[in-house]
């Protein structure tokens, strides 16, 4: 299978590259399946069921979360209709929504996708390593699941990582996502598990991580805040990974992918 992650969507920029390439690049990668990081989608904050509906049309399969999840309140009760927009699956008991979709691709594979929240420099919540282990209890690569991705949306490239080496042969991709800039080790691991500590975002890069230059800054170097924090408006660069799979579900090949804007274009070659 051919499947390909694209980080978090930061605001208008990243949504309009986003809808206005994903369908092309569908078609042109032979993508079977398309998960997309939306919880910046929504002014940088949340994303709401219209935002959902937007990325859905244009060729995701399912849209994961991470802190910015109920930013707009919307998603709250959205979500318990979308089944293809879940949330971190180490939320409390009783959360809205589910932490993880398993769904049957357009090829008929089943591909279970789950999403984690971090806990080192974040928000105190359950851990992200029991949550994934009962998810591929439940769904075993190569006998329930034909493809697992778990997207790790966490601050530290530490945790991150020993998520991917927790997964390491029971899961297709691991994928952080949150620190909105791309890293250089996409990687298959020793197992069999393809590998990147952060996607990067859909977002304009002349910007404090998507976010316009001015307010962070201005908060960086005087301490005192003094508006909110706007997205950058420019043009996005569109950050993600492409992995290729073998019959077992493991992964036989990682790629990044860069597109538009800023940074260093990158395309896999079919
Ligand atoms: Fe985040």
């Amino acid at each position: 299978m051919r499947l390909l992650f694209m980080g978090d969507v930061v605001g208008r920029s990243g949504r309009d590259a986003l809808v206005a390439e994903l369908p092309s690049l569908r078609r042109e990668l032979a993508l079977d399946f398309v998960v997309v990081n939306g919880e910046n989608a929504a002014g940088g904050f949340g994303i709401t069921a219209q935002i959902c509906n937007d990325i859905l049309d244009a060729g995701a399969d399912i849209i994961t979360l991470g802190n910015h999840s109920w930013d707009q309140r919307e998603a709250l009760v959205h979500i318990e209709r979308e089944t293809r927009l879940i949330r971190p699956a180490n939320y409390p008991a009783g959360t809205p929504g589910r932490g993880a979709a398993f769904v049957e691709a357009q090829s008929g594979a089943r591909v279970l996708v789950v999403n984690v929240l971090g806990r080192v420099f974040m928000e105190a919540l359950g851990c992200p390593f029991e949550a994934v282990e009962r998810e591929l209890v439940a769904c075993p690569l190569g006998e329930a699941a034909d493809a697992i991705i778990i997207d790790m949306h966490a601050e530290a490239t530490s945790e991150k990582m020993a998520m991917g080496h927790f997964c390491d042969g029971r899961a297709s991709l691991v994928v952080g996502t949150h620190s909105h800039i791309p890293t250089a080790d996409a990687q298959v691991l020793p197992g069999g598990t393809a590998y990147q500590t952060d996607a990067g975002m859909c977002g304009d890069y002349n910007s404090v991580i998507g976010m316009d230059k001015d307010e962070p800054l201005n908060r960086f170097t005087t301490r005192i805040p003094s508006g909110r924090f706007q997205p950058a408006l420019g043009p996005a660069t569109l950050c993600g990974v492409f992995v290729e799979t073998e019959a077992s579900g493991l992964a036989k090949r990682v790629e990044p992918v860069r597109i538009g804007g800023r940074l260093k274009q990158v395309l896999p070659e079919l």
